[in-house]
């Protein structure tokens, strides 16, 4: 199969992209769509054959449920069998947006979007293109993230050729996702409710809104887990071992890397804050100091990495501020998938 890549930046190729991406999903194909967060990898949810496909093409084990994509609030309620006021407050307060929220499903839902469970994952995205493909479909979109399994998320059309290239028939560029880091995930399922996979939309923006939430704010949202398999430490990972370290000078880090058994000239050092000289390193990265910006950052920086072979990456530990616990919490997962630095 050749992937199709098309351009949606003027009116006329945005109309034809979404014409041709709509098409596809309509036979039940598979098409990696740009949103807010990170690219998905978007088909029909509704038909049970085109979602088994997604988790084909990405190697996703099928009991890992998929975020099911809406472009307005009537089409979220008929996704699910229950849609409770703290749905209605947290739905009007950041949607269109990053955030997902997990609720009884509809019957409408078939099982292979849910992993086989009751309860079904819901965004509805900022990205304009991915709207007005819903839209045009008339139909909610299944999409998890483009990538391959466990591999870091595509926040450009090139990273998602970079690994789905002749495995999907379509890829739509929207430009480099303006979030950059996936949707928090939240579990409104169960009482109370929880924070199942922080994003950019952190608990303290959610807590005014989420009293039960609010309640508990030192409560260690890994702590709140296995509900959610994308909790486990296997997540969004590039391909060499990941530390997160700090240091106080180049000499310390070095230091830390040689304790570590690591050899510095190996090391890609990605940094916001104290950032070292290239010396003895094999590269260093510049990171932004801001959260927001970081985010936006931090998987294009990881693909770069990936690129240029890099075989160990030392990431620059970041503050532990709600603000940045869905950077944390990515972090920790890239590091827990590492094998150690040689
Ligand atoms: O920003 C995002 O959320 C991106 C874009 C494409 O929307 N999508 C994304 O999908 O990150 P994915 O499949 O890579 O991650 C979905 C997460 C997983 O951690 C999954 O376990 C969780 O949502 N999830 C989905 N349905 C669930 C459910 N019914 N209950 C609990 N967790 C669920
Ligand atoms: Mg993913």
């Amino acid at each position: 199969m050749t992937t199709q890549r098309l351009e949606a930046d003027s009116p006329e190729k945005f109309r034809r992209a979404v014409e041709a991406a709509a098409a596809l999903l309509r036979q039940g194909q598979v098409v990696a769509l740009p949103t807010e967060t990170v690219y998905g990898l978007a088909a029909n949810a509704l038909d049970p054959v085109a979602v088994r496909r997604v988790y084909e093409v990405k190697g996703r084990p099928a009991s890992n449920p998929l975020i099911v994509h809406v472009a307005s609030l009537e089409m979220a309620r008929d996704c699910v069998s229950a849609w409770p006021e703290t749905a209605e407050r947290l739905a009007r307060a950041f949607w269109p947006g990053p955030l997902t929220l997990v609720l009884p499903k509809a019957d409408s839902i078939p099982p292979e979007v849910t992993g086989g469970g009751n309860t079904v994952a819901i965004r509805w995205p900022a990205h304009p293109f991915i709207q007005a493909v819903i839209l045009e479909c008339q139909f909610p979109l299944a999409a998890p993230s483009a990538n391959l399994a466990n591999r870091v998320s595509p926040t450009t059309a090139e990273h998602v050729l970079a690994q789905l290239n002749g495995r999907i028939p379509l890829v739509v560029d929207g430009g480099p996702c303006a979030v950059g880091i996936e949707s928090t995930v939240i579990d409104l399922a169960r009482q109370p409710p929880r924070i199942l996979r922080p994003g950019m939309i952190h608990a303290e923006a959610l807590a005014p809104l989420l009293p039960g939430l609010g309640q508990a704010p030192h409560m260690p949202l890994e702590a709140c887990a296995p509900a959610s398999p994308g909790l486990f430490p296997k997540h969004y990972a590039p391909a060499a071992p990941v530390r997160v370290l700090s240091w106080t000078s180049p000499e310390h880090l070095c230091q830390q890397l040689r304790k570590l058994g690591a050899d510095p000239a190996a090391a890609h050092v990605l940094a916001h804050t104290t950032i070292p000289q290239k010396g003895p390193f094999a590269d260093v990265w510049v990171l932004p100091r801001d959260p927001v910006a970081y985010a936006r950052a931090l998987y294009a920086t990881w693909h770069r990495c990936d690129q240029q072979g890099a075989r160990l990456i030392i990431m620059e530990a970041v503050p532990e501020e709600s603000a940045w616990a869905g950077i944390a919490d990515r972090l920790r997962r890239a590091e827990g998938l590492a094998s150690p630095p040689a």
